[in-house]
């Protein structure tokens, strides 16, 4: 199969292994199809395969086809071999149940963050009805990250928001912290789509992270702009527990008239000497 979308697909799981955040079957991918992407590749589904539990409900994506890489599949096989690696799978009329209507042709089942993909896809297409993809993997300064800052959305936002003056223009709503818990149930599943109700990042801790977007591009550069800022924080926080100078609250203000956004005020508390935390 060789369209648009499958090429696209398949850049970003190559440009994400590029970036080291797909360790073996680490990462997963998701995207909720137009009409006229599924009309495109019609007669090459199998419209009579076994229906299976969702380990959920999302009835808002009733009927609704979606792409997305298979459990324990590599992000790095994708470009080789898309039919072994990646399913179509259409969601059933109550949103219960779903079934594999093209790929994953040796075998498998999509992914085992199913639960949580479908609920964020659910959530954001109540947002907005053209957030179409939701990405996940396991980049390794987020993850060193979780480890050091607490478990509190505001903290994590506003330390990743100095690192880069373009941060809080790409995510003005912040990034959103999800505590350490088993990952591919229901229950990550709703913490996680608690959070995609406002925000287009979450953070799994000592995990991995999850970014949503209209579009793949930015899916992508969304991950590897929260990413590249944990990097820096990283630099940072090993030579010094306090910065000489940053980003003040009045500065981030400032930032919003300039580029048309309103930032998550709760993340603008005041902090003291430099060092992590509030007052
Ligand atoms: P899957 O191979 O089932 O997609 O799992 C990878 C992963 O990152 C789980 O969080
Ligand atoms: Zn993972």
């Amino acid at each position: 199969m060789d369209t648009r979308l499958v090429r696209d697909f398949t850049k970003l799981c190559s440009d994400g292994y590029a970036q080291g955040w797909h360790e073996r079957n680490g990462g997963n991918l998701s995207y909720r199809m137009r009409d006229e992407e599924v009309e495109e590749i019609r007669d090459l589904l199998d419209e009579n395969a076994e229906w299976r539990e969702i380990g959920t409900e999302v009835p808002d994506l009733k009927n609704e086809y979606f792409m997305m890489t298979g459990s324990g599949k590599y992000f790095r096989n994708v470009e080789l071999d898309f039919e072994d690696n990646v399913a179509i799978i259409r969601v059933n009329e109550d949103g219960t149940k779903y079934q594999i209507v093209f790929g994953l042709v040796n075998g498998g089942r999509p992914t085992s963050e199913l639960p949580t993909h479908l609920m964020n896809l659910e959530v954001l297409k109540q947002r907005d009805p053209e957030m179409r993809v939701v990405y996940h993997c396991h980049p390794a300064n987020t993850i060193a990250l979780t480890f050091l800052l607490p478990c509190d959305d505001q903290i994590f936002t506003r330390e990743i928001w100095e690192m880069m003056t373009e941060c809080p223009i790409i995510f003005p709503k912040g990034i959103g912290t999800v505590e350490w818990m088993v990952p591919g149930g229901r229950e990550i599943a709703v913490k996680t789509c608690e959070i995609m109700k406002t925000k287009d990042v979450a953070v799994w801790f000592h995990h991995g992270m999850f970014a949503c977007g209209h579009d793949f591009d930015e899916a992508f550069g969304l991950m590897h702009a929260v990413e590249k800022a944990a990097e820096i924080l990283l630099k940072v926080m090993s030579v010094s527990d306090r910065k000489l100078q940053t980003i003040t609250p009045e500065g981030f203000r400032e930032i919003e008239p300039a580029s048309n956004v309103k930032l998550d005020e709760s993340c603008l508390y005041e902090r003291v000497d430099g060092r992590i935390g509030r007052k």
